[in-house]
């Protein structure tokens, strides 16, 4: 055997010892979750969960003054567990929003979803999708997680349960499939 040969084992080796340690010191076995509740958003009232960052300079209205197109909005939304703002809150959605549609509304979102209790308390999701927010039915990609959710990846099924415009207020219901590792 010469040198070089004994080198590539060496390093064939050495490649195979640090996936094992990345596999075992870090990840569990792959598992599915769903989780299922409901995101408040506020615009406006005593008590907004949703406040206007940055909009473009003039007017641009083509489709009215809720979330024109340049608008930047920063959030941090309750997550309930009924459509009703009193029940239980599993977590917040905290990040920014982005309205990015010249001829329709339509959002981006940057979104870190915090779970508060039970199994994924302190851990969270991240959200990173566009969201034609004027569709009632509409899907989300969810690109990865903290804590329990790391290298998480999924998708957020989204039903508009109540969008009240004149008070830009809106409650969704979210169905997220996520995959990760126990
Ligand atoms: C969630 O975790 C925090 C920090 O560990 C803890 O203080 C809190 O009591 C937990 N909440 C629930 C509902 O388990
Ligand atoms: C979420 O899943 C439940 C149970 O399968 C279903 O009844 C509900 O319509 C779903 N909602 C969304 C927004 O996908
Ligand atoms: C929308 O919100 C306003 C202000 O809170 C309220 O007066 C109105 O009744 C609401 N509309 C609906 C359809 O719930």
């Amino acid at each position: 055997m010469d040198a070089s040969f004994l080198l590539l084992l060496l390093a064939l080796f050495s490649i195979t010892l640090v996936t094992q340690g990345h596999a075992g010191g870090y990840l569990g076995k792959e598992k599915v979750t769903n989780l299922h509740f409901f995101f408040h958003d506020s615009i406006s009232g005593d008590h907004p969960t949703s406040v206007l960052v940055a909009r473009p300079k003039g007017t641009i209205v083509k489709y009215g003054n809720l979330l024109p197109f340049g608008t930047v909005y920063a959030i941090d939304d309750p997550l309930t567990e009924g459509p009703d703002l009193n029940s239980k809150v599993l977590g917040h959605a905290q990040g920014l929003y982005v309205s990015a549609g010249q001829d329709k509304r339509l959002l981006v979102l940057v979104l870190d979803f915090g779970f508060t209790s039970g199994e994924f308390n302190g851990s969270s999701l991240s959200v990173f999708s566009r969201n034609p927010v004027l569709e009632t039915d509409r899907e989300l990609a969810v690109v990865g997680g903290r804590g329990k959710f790391r290298l998480a990846g999924g998708f957020a099924e989204l039903h508009t349960h109540s969008f009240n415009t004149s008070a830009g207020i809106a409650v969704v219901e979210y169905n997220i499939t996520v995959f990760h590792y126990e």
